[in-house]
């Protein structure tokens, strides 16, 4: 079968899970590359996930990729808000309905809601059966794609049902992103950002000198930010799969974050802009702490400023709403409040292990309704 790709650079990097080790392809036009696919599909049977934005965009690529295979595809109702078990049920229905079996691969095409959900049905269809990533946002190759964490929103909480399932490589085209709107870029900057601020001073260094250019979309700053992030979200995945420590250091800004997209309803805030506010709102809380100071704090909003990202959440949020919120979080124990704070610019730390009274004055600082 034709290597469309062959002439294409591209990189491969392995998230190391003993014998759920998996390659990330990172480069252009990989999406229609037969020999990226085949050594990761072991039956006949193959079905193609997307939903109504990406599918008219890229599912012929992907089937071109495919010949030879039993290809059949779910086409789901693209937004966040279809993040559920109800439309998720859809790819279970398909792969019911077309009798596929045990040996058969489901392919994500498309942003993080689409890699989730696919992801979800690849976990639980027969107790589990092969899974692909083909990841088309920027923040989808840079996290959802990458360390196996599948699932959907339930009402109450934001991912609240899923599972950890690995899939058998992920395949990140850089071409795919020259359809996406500037407003989903930036939304994948957020996590981009997030990887310097946990724990690669240097990456967040070259992010403030490259920002210009990635929002720009050059193409060598875009693969060199997906790469990096590809790595360091590895290392960590690598070291903690199922989340037991430090692997919820990639929630940087997400408590705040899930607060806003749960208390706004799904799909008013982009999940990335929640992450952005989020983050701003980590900072603040860290520099209340006393850990960073005000010139960390100031330049952490100015990079998710300039990185087309909100630095506060939308002012209908109360400080008690927040609160509330907050309290729904996979990072909870024990009634406890976990969170991601920042010790240094570039060094993040998981902990229950602060003063309340400072966590409500930075909640009152952002959370300007009144209850
Ligand atoms: P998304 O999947 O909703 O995609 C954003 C939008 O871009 C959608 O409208 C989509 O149809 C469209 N789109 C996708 N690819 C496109 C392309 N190439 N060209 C044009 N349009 C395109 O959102 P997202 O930001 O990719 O992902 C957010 C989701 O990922 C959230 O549900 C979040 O919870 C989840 N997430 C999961 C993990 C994880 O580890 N599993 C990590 C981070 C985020
Ligand atoms: N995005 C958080 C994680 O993968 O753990």
């Amino acid at each position: 079968m034709k290597n469309q790709a062959m002439n294409n650079p591209i990189s491969i990097l392995n998230v190391n899970l003993a014998e759920r080790t998996y390659p990330i392809y990172i480069g252009t036009g990989l999406i229609g590359d037969s020999s990226l696919y085949q050594p990761h599909i072991h039956g006949q049977q193959v079905l193609v996930v997307s939903n109504a934005t990406v599918a008219p965009l890229y599912l012929e690529q992907v089937k071109s990729a495919l010949q030879g295979y039993q290809v059949d595809s779910v086409i789901l109702p693209d937004g966040e808000q279809y993040k559920s078990l109800l439309v998720w049920q859809q790819i279970i229905d398909k792969l019911l309905e077309k009798r596929f079996d045990r040996r058969c691969t489901v392919i994500g095409l498309g942003g993080g809601v689409v890699g989730d959900m696919a992801g979800f049905a690849a976990a639980c269809y027969q107790r589990g059966v092969y899974f692909i990533q083909v990841p088309t946002t920027l923040l989808a190759q840079v996290d959802s794609s990458v360390g196996g964490k599948t699932g959907v929103n339930h009402p109450l909480g934001k991912n609240m049902i899923g599972a950890f399932y690995q899939p058998q490589c992920v395949i990140a085209d850089i071409q795919t992103l020259s359809t996406l709107d500037n407003r989903q870029l930036s939304a994948g900057l957020a996590e981009v950002i997030k990887y310097g601020l946990i724990g690669d001073p240097e990456f967040f260094t070259w992010l403030e000198q490259h920002i210009d250019k990635l929002m720009e979309r050059d193409q060598a700053s875009l693969a060199y930010a997906i790469e990096r992030s590809c790595n360091d979200k590895a290392v960590v995945v690598a070291a903690d799969e199922r989340e037991a420590g430090n692997r919820a250091l990639l929630n940087l800004g997400h408590t705040f974050g899930h607060a806003i997209e749960t208390g706004m309803g799904y799909g008013a805030w982009l999940h990335g802009e929640a992450v952005g506010a989020g983050i701003c709102m980590a900072a603040d809380f860290s520099r209340r702490l006393g850990w960073i100071d005000a010139a960390d704090q100031s330049r952490i909003e100015s990079l998710i400023s300039r990185a087309g990202l909100p630095t506060s959440p939308p002012e209908s949020i109360s400080a008690d709403q927040f609160m509330n919120l907050m309290s729904v979080d996979k990072k909870v124990l024990e009634q406890k409040i976990r969170l991601v704070l920042m010790k240094q610019l570039g060094y993040s730390v998981v902990t229950d292990e602060f003063d309340s009274d400072l966590l409500q004055a930075t909640l009152n600082e952002y959370g300007r309704a009144t209850s």
